[in-house]
């Protein structure tokens, strides 16, 4: 059977559970703005506040968290009418479809899936049902789009791979060339950021010290004090870039810088080689702030109307629900679910 062209089209999410960090900003949103403004393939973004409840989230901080990556979004060049963006909840048939990927990905699929096994550490007993459903969610979410590319950081490159065998086993057991086998884009020199304390564990926004990341919302005083505070060795920065293997923390700033300045690692190397801390960390903490301070700024602008954010999101997910209905609606019919024709 020739395996069906499908239109290229891009897909990807962040969850609204917590504020975003310079790690969610180089591993996920500045590329989605570059693939926005290539112009080669429709873009559609999420804000997956149904994944943002599989932990604990106050009501009141998910509206917020919401609207503010909203803002994060727009204010990083993502255009709301070149781009769908919209919140999750607004689509139903995301949980719809996840409810048949359910019964298309196996226990031990999930069981096996390291961000569960981290997530819910020694007591998984009580877990969420949701935290461990949680990539058959993530896979409709892609699907339900017939999305060809995920652009994500390196951590979601698992869940990507079970999407893919959601997929085809979905097309296998139902013998028709129906879900397209997504293609994950994890490029860059930032596709993983690490904390700032502790160059083997990943920034996130969910870690107990706010030291360890960069949050869009930090002001100029705030970067430069977090980079100066930065755990680093004693050692002045090296030639070449694979001298940095095993030092974990200086190998992060360095892929920061390059991530910010949007050139390859090798190349920063010619730059800084040989400096000294106390010359690179400022000067890295000057660039950090000179791209992030507009973004703050506009943020802030936009939070300045929340009834317009709601109203970009609203129209944002009408739009999805066009893409994503009859996609859905052919798939209960693949299952061979009764419905309206
Ligand atoms: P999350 O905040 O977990 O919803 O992640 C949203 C997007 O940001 C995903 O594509 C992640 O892979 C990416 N991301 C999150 N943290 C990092 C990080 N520290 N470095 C690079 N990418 C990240
Ligand atoms: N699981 C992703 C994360 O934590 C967020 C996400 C949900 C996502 N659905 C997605 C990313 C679909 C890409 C595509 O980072």
């Amino acid at each position: 059977m020739p395996a069906t062209a499908f239109t290229p089209r891009v897909f990807s999410g962040i969850q609204p559970s917590g504020g975003l960090t310079l790690g969610n900003y180089l591993g996920a949103l500045k590329r989605f703005v570059d693939i926005q403004n290539d112009g080669k393939q429709e873009c559609i973004y999420c804000l997956v506040d149904l994944h943002a409840i599989t932990t604990w989230q106050e009501p009141d901080d998910l509206v917020r968290n919401t609207r503010e990556a909203a803002a994060a979004f727009m204010a990083s060049g993502i255009d709301p009418r070149r781009s769908i963006l919209f919140n999750q909840s607004q689509v139903p048939e995301h949980t719809q479809l996840a409810w048949i990927f359910n019964c298309v990905a196996r226990m031990g699929w999930m069981g096996r899936m390291t961000q569960w096994k981290d997530k819910a550490g020694k007591n998984a007993e009580n877990a969420s049902l949701g935290l461990f459903a949680y990539p058959a969610l993530m896979a409709a979410d892609i699907l339900v789009y017939h999305a060809t590319h995920v652009p994500v950081g390196e951590d979601q490159k698992q869940h990507l791979e079970l999407t893919r065998d959601i997929a085809a086993k979905f097309n296998h057991d139902y013998k028709i060339d129906f879900f397209p086998i997504t293609e994950p884009m994890i490029e860059g020199p930032a596709t993983r950021v690490m904390s700032l304390r502790d160059g083997t564990k990943k920034m996130s926004k969910s870690d107990a010290s706010d030291m360890s990341r960069i949050n869009l919302s930090d002001d100029a005083d705030t970067i430069a004090l977090k980079f100066r505070k930065a755990r680093t060795d004693a050692e002045p920065l090296p030639e070449t870039y694979g001298e940095l293997e095993e030092r974990p923390e200086a190998r992060n700033l360095i892929d920061i810088y390059a991530g910010l300045i949007g050139q390859s690692p090798d190349s920063v190397m010619t730059e800084v080689a040989g400096q000294g801390w106390g010359k690179f960390k400022p000067h890295l903490a000057e660039v950090a702030v000179e791209t992030l301070a507009p973004i703050t700024g506009e943020m802030s602008r936009l939070l300045g109307d929340l009834a317009e954010i709601d109203r970009i999101l609203i129209d944002g997910a009408a739009r999805a629900r066009e893409v994503a209905a009859p996609v859905l609606a052919r798939t209960y019919e693949i299952v061979g679910m009764i419905s309206p024709r």
